[in-house]
């Protein structure tokens, strides 16, 4: 059997799965997250390390009791965030997550040093952006001086999983990309960069293939898990992991990730990343391969974050109830930016909108814009992704929103494609354990992925509705603009 691992932002899920990649047994635990100040999004990595354990003790009694054995993990985790230890491989501070605004001061100055954005673009092939691991680190630095001092080597979280269950410190190409620390052309840490902004590069780990082997999980945890020699495989970014997950491995794939972010993922064979720096240019789970990115910040958290707070039916109803409401929420738009926007904004001071209410509406007008607002934030990633050449061939889709059939036909009406939906729903675990798989099994990990994918259903665009959608998508994108001094 082999293991894989999803630390998320909002839990950390594993699965079994079999030698032919068939699931065998699903386990999550959740996880909370930290809100120190506005905008600002931090999680502890010992509350991630303990969520694991359970999902860990839970898998393994599970694959006693079927009489099987777990070979090999290894983990996919949420980017960008930022993990520091000292030379005893304590944590010193809480994780400054992927979804953190605090550090858009930090990413002018960077780019300044570094000669303006261009020139960020042709060293590293993203811009500086406040998701990312380096201004976080450059954040720390300023604020926490004494702190930054004693730091040993900044982890990626999934780094910081595969440490405590090792004792090694690595981390893989896919996450490594994501810091804006790594030349995604040259694939390898960005001496240019690290020298100008005069960061040691001896806090930063080494870095494996996806499938590379960091070790074996250490005795005493093997024993008290019952995971004796099982061998720790690097793993990857969620992202990269989910995409690989679910076969998006060649140009012309494309991977639609509905969860608390939602992504859009493009692998390319070409060495070009997008000169406006809306969608990400980072490196594939898959060797050598890279991938464009386009990122909401806020997908399903949208609609969480309202259900939460005004919602009392559950996922059913709320789905039916959107389904009985036309097209284009009567008049109410949702701008999905509650945490700010990556794509296609790049705007930290963006805010969630609801507009054009009246005395006529109902709840569920509000919560049918609300997933039009996530579809056509999606969509303005595929925009970009077109004029950056893409020929979306597969379109698959992951996450817990692809478990909405609402959602899923509005995509494939809104974006004018058919949606395929993969049997498996974890995505990005099941990544993970292609990437376990492959390393132990020492086989190429585009077969494994190729091998293992299997279909569950494909969702076909009504052609009919394809002009409401373009009509709402038009307003929806004046909106933003008209609103955005607004924010500030
Ligand atoms: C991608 C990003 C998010 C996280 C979520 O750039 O920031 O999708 O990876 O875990």
């Amino acid at each position: 059997l082999f293991l894989g691992l999803d630390l998320g932002t909002t839990g950390v899920k594993g699965i079994l799965v079999d030698a032919r990649g068939s699931l065998v047994a699903v386990h999550g635990e959740r996880l909370s997250l930290s809100t120190p100040k506005p905008a600002w999004a931090e999680q502890n990595p010992n509350e991630w390390w303990s969520a694991t354990l359970k999902v860990l003790k839970a898998l393994s009694n599970r694959s006693r009791e079927i009489g099987g054995r777990i070979r090999a993990l290894a983990t996919s985790g949420q980017m960008h965030s930022l993990v520091v230890v000292d030379g005893e491989g304590r944590v010193l501070r809480d994780a400054i997550l992927w979804c953190d605004q605090r550090t858009y001061v930090e990413c002018d100055e960077a780019t300044n040093l570094l000669g303006g954005e261009e020139q960020v673009l042709k060293i590293v092939g993203n811009p500086i952006l406040p998701g990312f691991t380096l201004p976080k680190l450059l954040w720390l630095r300023k604020n926490e001086p004494e702190l930054y001092k004693r730091i040993y080597k900044v982890m990626l979280p999934k780094d910081f999983i595969n440490y405590m269950l090792t004792g090694n410190i690595a981390t893989d190409h896919s996450d490594a990309s994501g810091t804006t620390m790594y030349d995604v052309f040259r694939m390898r840490w960005s001496e240019e960069l690290l020298r100008t902004l005069k960061i040691s590069t001896e806090i930063l780990p080494e870095i494996l293939p996806s499938n590379g082997i960091v070790g074996k999980v250490k005795r005493e945890l093997a024993e008290e898990l019952d995971l004796q020699d099982v061998i720790v495989v690097a793993g990857g970014a969620d992202n990269a992991c989910a995409a690989l997950g679910v076969g998006v491995i060649e140009p012309g794939d494309v991977m639609v990730s509905l969860g608390t972010s939602g992504t859009v993922v493009a692998p390319t064979d070409v060495g070009s990343y997008d000169p406006m720096g809306r969608v990400h240019f980072f490196a594939h789970t898959v060797p050598n391969m890279r991938y464009h990115m386009g990122v909401m910040l806020t997908a399903t958290y949208s609609l969480e974050w309202f259900k939460e707070r005004f919602l009392e039916e559950g996922y059913d109803d709320i789905n039916d109830c959107v389904a009985r409401t036309p097209i284009g929420s009567n008049g109410i738009i949702f701008l999905p930016y509650l945490n700010g926007e990556r794509t296609p904004h790049r705007d930290p001071h963006a805010r969630g909108v609801i507009f054009g209410l009246s005395s006529f509406h109902s709840k569920w007008d509000v919560v049918r814009a609300i997933f039009e607002g996530v579809t056509f934030g999606i969509r303005d990633s595929f925009e970009i992704l077109k004029e950056l050449g893409l020929e979306p061939k597969n379109v698959r889709i992951t996450g817990g929103g692809s478990k909405s059939k609402v959602w899923n036909q509005m995509l494939a009406d809104a974006l004018g494609v058919e949606i395929q939906k993969p049997l498996v729903d974890e995505g990005a675990s099941y990544g993970a354990a292609i990437l376990a798989c492959s390393g132990y099994s020492k086989l190429d990990v585009r077969k494994v992925s190729k091998e293992w994918f299997k279909l569950r259903e494909t969702t076909r665009p009504t052609p009919e509705n394809r002009g409401a959608y373009d009509k709402v998508y038009a307003r929806f994108k004046e909106l933003y603009h008209v609103l955005k001094d607004t924010f500030r």
